[in-house]
């Protein structure tokens, strides 16, 4: 039962020369918790196991997929002095202990390392190894998730999921237990249904063990988002699908089953089983209500996909062959062995529900002019200022006796974010439809082009200020990087990091701003 985890300047005038490289360079305390199991607390996993189909993987960053497990959940890395802490639940069989992740991360950034299997099987999840594509991390490691980017509740608690940015993955290719062959197995997990896109393959489940393309029926995994490539469901999707390899399957025919709807629940249950000439996909809102069946009957009438050839990975974000292109937020899943009853899943659905996830308040975007004050040492009264004269967005002093010109440059409103609504994008009071992105690890304002691209780079996720003070503004294709005031001018920049601006001194101080009405 082995754990392996995979240890691991200028200013705008110099910034025009230079290229700007796109990404850059304990055992476990209760393995399958029945015996231990107390009647009054039961997770997924005990349910799973009294079916005669017990989980052989479980991961959870949010809470114990069994009541008596108290083992770590994930493990987190910090960007401060690269140390690693294990959070567990917070009691045997409950949420996770998230207070104390926001202790040793506290004034820097956190990524999760490792997703603890808590079946006893070993199957720990770590950074993904390159395969038929790279990931952008050194030697093509896919990154790893922010371990704050993606907070939700669980009955009033604050936990984290996971959330996958394109570029970022998990994988085990050295598993135990899991089903190879034509093996039964069952499959879920909780997603966010509002995060998603086309790329492939946010993906959670079983998957070749070389990190390759090993053709039609090596892979078997729940697929959420709306690629049209393969397969879809009904309407323009996000769609629960099964990826079998070389195809995202909604139904028997290798293209469109209508009988698969496009389901964007905030929290989302999505399964995926298969057997001999045996599948399903079913799916609900896991805040409430029971699951519905969107397909169930024989594999899908294209060649090699009966009887499979599943080879017992298991990835999370990512497709079997590592593409790296996916977005999605996940929660909690598990894989079984041996194909799961309805009356199972159901009474899963029914535990799943009980636990209540709740989703964070939105953030500030009712329209209100804002103006962004700095608060590194000796900035108070610079605020974030769309440059007159050019693109870049400058930290300078502003009144309200300055010129008109200059306050209505420091004015910003916070809309639903392009690339991801619960965050926020800051539109240019004095340039409508221009909003601040990043370009080159700078922030501009430049005009909305409409591309993925632009998107991503324009949209933040409002936190709580690093420093403690006010609010500090996330990346949400790059995570661990904020929007700092570093030396006259705005940029992204992480705790520590290859960019002059990633100078950790200040750093939680100047990436936090006051969201003022009016100006001093
Ligand atoms: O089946 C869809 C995808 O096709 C798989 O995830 C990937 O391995 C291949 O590119
Ligand atoms: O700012 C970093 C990256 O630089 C942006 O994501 C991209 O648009 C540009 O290449």
């Amino acid at each position: 039962m082995s754990r392996f985890t995979r240890p691991f300047t200028r200013r705008r005038a110099a910034l025009a020369a230079v290229a700007v490289p796109v990404l850059m360079t304990g055992a476990l305390a209760v393995g399958g918790g029945s015996a231990h199991a107390t009647p009054a607390k039961q997770g997924p996993c005990d349910i799973y196991a009294q079916g005669g189909t017990p989980c052989v993987a479980a991961h959870s960053t949010t809470r114990a997929l069994y009541g008596a497990y108290d083992g770590p959940l994930y493990q987190v890395k910090r960007a401060s002095d690269g140390a690693t802490y294990d959070v567990h639940p917070i009691n045997r069989g409950s949420y996770a202990d998230t207070k104390k992740q926001d202790a040793f991360c506290a004034g820097t950034s956190c990524v999760i390392t490792v997703i603890y299997d808590q079946s006893g099987h070993g199957n720990d999840l770590t950074q993904a190894p390159p395969g038929g594509f790279a990931g952008p991390e050194p030697g093509g490691y896919d990154k790893l998730a922010d371990a704050t980017a993606a907070p939700a509740y669980i009955n009033g608690h604050k936990v984290y999921g996971v959330k996958i940015t394109p570029g970022t993955g998990y994988r085990d290719n050295h598993t135990n237990g899991i089903a190879t062959g034509d093996d039964p197995e069952g499959e879920y997990a909780i997603l966010d249904g509002t995060q998603y896109n086309r790329g492939c393959c946010f993906d959670y489940g079983n998957a070749e063990t070389d990190s390759h393309d090993d053709g039609n029926g090596t892979m078997e995994a729940i697929y959420f988002g709306n690629s049209p490539y393969w397969g879809s469901g009904a309407a323009a999707g996000p769609w629960i699908m099964a990826d079998q390899e070389n195809g995202l399957f909604s139904g028997v025919n290798p293209g469109e089953n209508v009988n698969d709807p496009s389901v964007r629940d905030r929290f989302l249950t999505a399964m995926v089983d298969g057997g001999h000439n045996e599948w399903s996909i079913r799916g609900g809102n896991a805040q409430t209500g029971e699951l519905n069946t969107y397909y169930h009957g024989v594999r899908p009438a294209a060649a090699g996909y009966n009887p499979m050839k599943k080879q017992g990975a298991i990835i999370l974000g990512i497709g079997g062959d590592n593409s790296v292109s996916a977005t999605g937020t996940f929660y909690e899943g598990a894989m079984t062995s041996g194909y799961p009853t309805e009356a199972t899943e159901n009474a899963v659905q029914a535990n799943i529900a009980g636990t209540k996830y709740t989703a964070p308040a939105v953030p500030l975007q009712d329209g209100t002019k804002v103006y962004l004050e700095a608060t590194g040492p000796g900035e108070s009264g610079k605020f974030m200022t769309a440059d007159v004269t050019d693109d870049a967005v400058d930290v300078e002093a502003v009144t309200s006796s300055s010129p008109a010109d200059v306050q209505l440059a420091a004015q910003w409103v916070e809309t639903p974010g392009l690339a991801d609504p619960s965050c926020v994008s800051l539109e240019s009071v004095a340039n409508p439809g221009s909003y601040l992105r990043h370009y080159g690890w700078v922030a501009k304002v430049e005009p909305n082009d409409t591309t993925t691209q632009y998107a991503q780079d324009a949209t933040f996720c409002p936190k709580a200020g690093n420093s403690g003070t006010g609010t500090s503004f996330q990346s949400v294709n790059y995570p661990t990087r904020y929007l700092r005031d570093y030396q006259g001018a705005v940029d992204v920049a992480s705790n520590g990091g290859w960019l002059a601006w990633d100078d950790p001194t200040n750093w939680a101080a100047d990436s936090s701003w006051l969201e003022l009405t009016a100006l001093p």
